[in-house]
């Protein structure tokens, strides 16, 4: 067996979108080797049951398990939402799992009290009420507004960003009374980074927009550090990129999201 600190970080979404949190780890840690999964079979997790998306996930943790990952990071949403609890008990001291939720909590609990906030997400993530909840629980005097987005994930999936109805669906969501007045926006949906430049220019840049790539690679980084885990030197394998379904659309489309090169390999979930 590897030594627990050259074993691989686990990364998981249900597509292509998580790419954007493997991208800040790998910016913050580049001596980790990363094997990421991308369920795109079942993309989008977003308007799944709770109980479908906990079924993938812990069939994906396995996966990560069986590859000795000594950390499992949920880089999507939905599934945090509705599965981190159970892959906690599942994985139980075979390895960590990192969701999404609390990094972005904790950075907006800390940087924007007394404020309004908007949360935009899939609509699993807003009917969960997880990120009211936790923010609440921190009484730091924070209104948060929240509102299911879910035409976002298909057309960021197909690459369509930046052009007139892009700019309308983005339009359209963000005018909504819901989001009236606030004082900052959440990315609540992994993939929604890549589209960040149009939310900013929506709100001709008097609004921040609030990614949390950055807050989770911190808080993964803080942990590893802590239990004395980080790897020592450069790792001695490439990363993987596992996909449950795959097209030549896909790996272009993760190129987007990971700023370079991506190549795909096809592993499908259920033989
Ligand atoms: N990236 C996922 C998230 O953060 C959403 C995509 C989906 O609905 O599958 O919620």
């Amino acid at each position: 067996m590897q030594n627990i600190n050259s074993r691989p970080i686990g990364i998981f979404d249900s597509g292509v979108g998580g790419l954007t949190v493997a991208r800040a780890v790998k910016e913050a840690l580049p001596h980790e080797r990363i094997i990421y999964f991308g369920d795109i079979a079942h993309l989008p997790y977003g308007d799944k049951s709770e109980a479908a998306i906990q079924a993938y996930s812990v069939k994906i943790t396995d996966i990560l398990l069986a590859e000795q990952c000594k950390v499992v990071l949920i880089a999507c949403n939905s599934a945090s939402s509705a599965a981190y609890e159970l892959l906690k008990a599942y994985a139980g001291s075979k390895a960590k799992i990192i969701n999404v939720i609390d990094p972005m909590v904790a950075y907006v609990t800390r940087r924007f009290p007394n404020r309004k906030i908007g949360l935009i997400g899939t609509k699993r993530t807003v009917q969960s009420n997880i990120y009211q909840q936790k923010i609440e629980n921190a009484r730091r005097g924070i209104s948060l507004v929240s509102l299911a987005t879910p035409l976002l994930v298909p057309m960021i999936e197909e690459g369509f960003l930046d052009n007139k109805i892009s700019d309308a669906v983005i339009a359209r969501y963000l005018d909504e009374p819901a989001l009236r007045n606030i004082e900052g926006l959440i990315l609540g949906c992994t993939h929604y980074p890549l589209i960040q430049d149009q939310l900013r220019d929506h709100y001709q840049g008097k609004v921040p927009i609030i990614d949390s790539s950055t807050q989770i690679a911190a808080a993964l980084k803080g942990y590893l550090m802590s239990e004395g885990l980080l790897s020592e030197s450069p790792p001695q394998e490439p990363d993987r990129f596992l996909v449950s379904d795959y097209t030549e659309a896909f790996e272009s489309v993760a190129k987007l999201f990971f700023r370079s090169q991506v190549q795909l390999e096809k592993y499908a979930l259920w033989e």
